[in-house]
């Protein structure tokens, strides 16, 4: 089965295109136009200061609140000015941090409630007793819906599942990328019914670096669009919606005709052939 892509907003502030809040209401509205109702967020993106950009929607908007879902994240503490106390870049996911960063994405967001709660990445500190307890307490407050995770090993999922259900699992997938579908974490995702979320679905650098890997990949997804008679866009989407762990790509394109691609990707059935066509031109090699 196939869920619609989330749409990403990391490069919607400070960090890419720095729209406007009509041009925040205007994305948002087209999104939901063509069905696509889930957005990702963190805490960190634009130095902190992207969910409130996109908060301020929602609060010239309250109906819209009802109509989307918001995925958030928190456990990096970046080096910003827009945080004058952190004297390096570490991870944090302590219960009193937890809680900080949540009610302050509440506030940013002008809501009550996160639909989603991922751990941005491992902290080699954590204690996974303390973040039962405070998700716990979260989702008993109605301050959050579901809680998973993001950029974890598949041990470290197996030990905070013993304490808290991990409802998402987002990784890096990509056809620059293929680790997932080697180290175990797809196979966790299919075997505890966690949703597998992809970051950066296309392939980090995919179109800015030319690197041999890169060229190679772009050829082959060029020559299915062809064949397909479809953007290389939606190639790439549709080597993620073949794997059987259902994952979700997690978008992240500032232009709506791309996001409409990413929606359209999901009718391709990319035959197990092209799957491995495009496999080999990331890994430069047949299958054994
Ligand atoms: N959990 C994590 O640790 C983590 C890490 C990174 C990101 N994320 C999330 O994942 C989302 C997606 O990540 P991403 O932005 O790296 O993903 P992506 O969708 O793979 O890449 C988007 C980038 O590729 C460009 N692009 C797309 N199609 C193109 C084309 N045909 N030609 C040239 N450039 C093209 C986009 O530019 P345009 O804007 O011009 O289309 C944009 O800069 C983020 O928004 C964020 O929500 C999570």
């Amino acid at each position: 089965m196939k869920h619609n892509p989330i749409v990403g907003c990391m490069r919607w502030g400070i960090w890419g295109e720095n729209f406007n809040s009509k041009q925040y209401e205007t994305i948002i509205d087209q999104c939901l136009n063509i069905g696509l109702s889930t957005f990702d967020h963190a805490d960190i993106y634009g130095h902190y200061t992207t969910e409130a950009d996109f908060g301020e929607v929602l609060k010239n908007n309250s109906s819209l609140r009802t109509k989307i879902k918001i995925i958030t994240k928190c456990g990096i503490n970046m080096l910003t000015p827009n945080r004058p106390t952190h004297e390096i870049k570490s991870y944090d996911t302590s219960s009193k941090h937890i809680r900080k960063s949540v009610e302050q994405s509440l506030k940013n967001f002008n809501t009550d409630y996160l639909d989603t709660l991922l751990i941005h990445r491992p902290d080699l500190l954590m204690n996974p007793v303390e973040i039962a307890e405070i998700i716990t307490d979260l989702k008993k407050e109605g301050k959050l819906k579901t809680f998973g995770v993001s950029n974890f090993t598949t041990s470290q999922v197996n030990l905070l599942k013993q304490y808290i259900p991990i409802e998402h699992h987002q990784v890096e997938i990509s056809v620059t990328n293929i680790s997932a579908f080697n180290d175990g974490i797809l196979d966790q995702c299919i075997l505890e019914k966690v949703e597998a979320q992809s970051w950066s679905p296309l392939g980090n650098g995919l179109f800015t670096e030319k690197t041999e890997q890169n060229l190679r990949i772009l050829f082959t997804a060029e020559e299915l669009s062809l064949k397909y008679n479809c953007s290389i866009n939606e190639i790439l989407l549709a080597f993620l919606y073949a794997h059987p762990a259902c994952i979700v790509p997690v978008i992240g394109t500032t232009k709506f005709e791309r996001i409409q691609q990413a929606k359209e990707s999901m009718k391709i059935d990319l035959s197990r052939e092209n799957f491995y066509k495009l496999l080999a031109a990331s890994t430069g090699h047949d299958v054994a």
